[in-house]
């Protein structure tokens, strides 16, 4: 190890303007106000309009963190993209950002880890920075979920939203740094979450279109005790092994899926509400961009301080789930 630290040098996120209500919804499908409150935590979310591209929304959320840090696109060594809905399969929507915001000195690839993505690419930008490879790494999670959920499924399209956040990493100079991850998957639990149809295994076709194979497919219960279970489990783990308790942590940044899902987890790590970072109300489930959004967020609001433990968590399709530890 070089000895180098990485940190979270900027911040920053972008959602599309057409903001959807519950009660939009209402109009459209068979559902309601209340349940989607109630059992979700949700209000609104915000989708794309039409013409409007994944990469534009993660360019917008990347042009904020560099206007914050003050560096040119021609600064950025690379661009790791976390996103389950990509532009296209190919190119990478990294290399799509790449151009469109003009850093012409940066490489980058697309992650694919669900709700954890932008964990597991968290933690993949910090290595490059740990090894002294680069000084300057934009860590992108971002999706599009409006472009894959199904309005003929109550029981999934009431659940997700459009958004983008992004942030800075460069070698520390200070205590502030990524103190520690610990990451997880169990493939087992791929069919309870999944795009059955659109991959190589299943090609699209007339068939597979027909049948609504190319939308978000998932059996909300399983899901949900799962998560629940392992990103709790997770959280004890990496508090444990820094020699932590929960009253060390100044902020929790879980993924939002369900307010349900996060005060399960909340009350069993033992944290006070005031710890923790919600905005589900109003963006819904964005995928891999609800933790870099929730970090810009917070950080907007004054709830990130210089010296700050801040504790991040994540379960999704995969089954993919984790934690980061960061000394802000
Ligand atoms: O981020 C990726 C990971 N994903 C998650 O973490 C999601 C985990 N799962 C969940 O958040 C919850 O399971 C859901 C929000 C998806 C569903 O909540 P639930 O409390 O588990 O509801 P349920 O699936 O058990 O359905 C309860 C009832 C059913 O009616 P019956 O069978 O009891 O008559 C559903 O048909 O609610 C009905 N229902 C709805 N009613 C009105 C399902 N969706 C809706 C809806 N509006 N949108």
């Amino acid at each position: 190890m070089s000895g180098i630290k990485a940190k979270i040098s900027g911040v920053g996120m972008y959602v599309p303007k057409k903001v959807l209500t519950n009660s939009d919804l209402s109009g459209l499908i068979d559902t309601s106000d209340q349940w989607i409150r109630e059992r979700t935590g949700i209000t609104e979310r915000r989708f794309v309009s039409e013409g409007e591209s994944n990469s534009d929304l993660s360019a917008a959320s990347i042009r904020k963190v560099l206007s914050k840090t003050g560096y040119e696109p021609g600064d950025i060594d690379l661009i790791i993209v976390a996103t389950v809905t990509p532009d296209m399969v190919f190119p990478s929507t990294a290399c799509v950002i790449q151009e469109k915001i003009g850093a012409s000195n940066a490489w980058g690839f697309d992650l694919s880890a669900a709700c954890s993505g932008f964990l597991y690419a968290l933690s993949t930008g910090v290595q490059f920075i740990e090894t002294g490879a680069y000084k300057r790494v934009l860590v992108v999670g971002t999706d599009v979920m409006s472009s894959i959920i199904n309005f003929n499924d109550r029981s999934t399209c009431v659940l997700f939203g459009d958004g983008s956040g992004t942030v800075l990493l460069e070698p520390s100079t200070d205590d502030a740094g990524v103190l520690d991850f610990l990451l997880r998957s169990d493939g087992s639990g791929g069919q309870h979450l999944c795009m059955p149809a659109g991959g190589s295994q299943r090609p699209a076709t007339h068939e597979t279109v027909n049948q609504e194979l190319h939308y978000v497919h998932q059996s909300g219960r399983a899901v949900f005790r799962y998560a629940v279970k392992l990103m709790t489990e997770v959280c004890q783990e990496i508090l444990k092994r820094n020699g932590l308790s929960p009253e060390d942590i100044q902020l929790f940044v879980p993924h939002q899926a369900n307010s349900r899902i996060i005060d399960s987890s909340v009350k069993r790590l033992g944290l006070s509400p005031e710890q923790v970072l919600i905005n589900i109300d109003r963006y819904a489930n964005t995928t891999a961009a609800t933790i870099p959004i929730g970090l810009a967020e917070a950080e907007a609001e004054g709830r990130l301080k210089s010296g700050d433990l801040v504790l991040l968590a994540s379960f999704g399709a995969g089954f993919t789930w984790g934690s980061v530890l960061i000394r802000w």
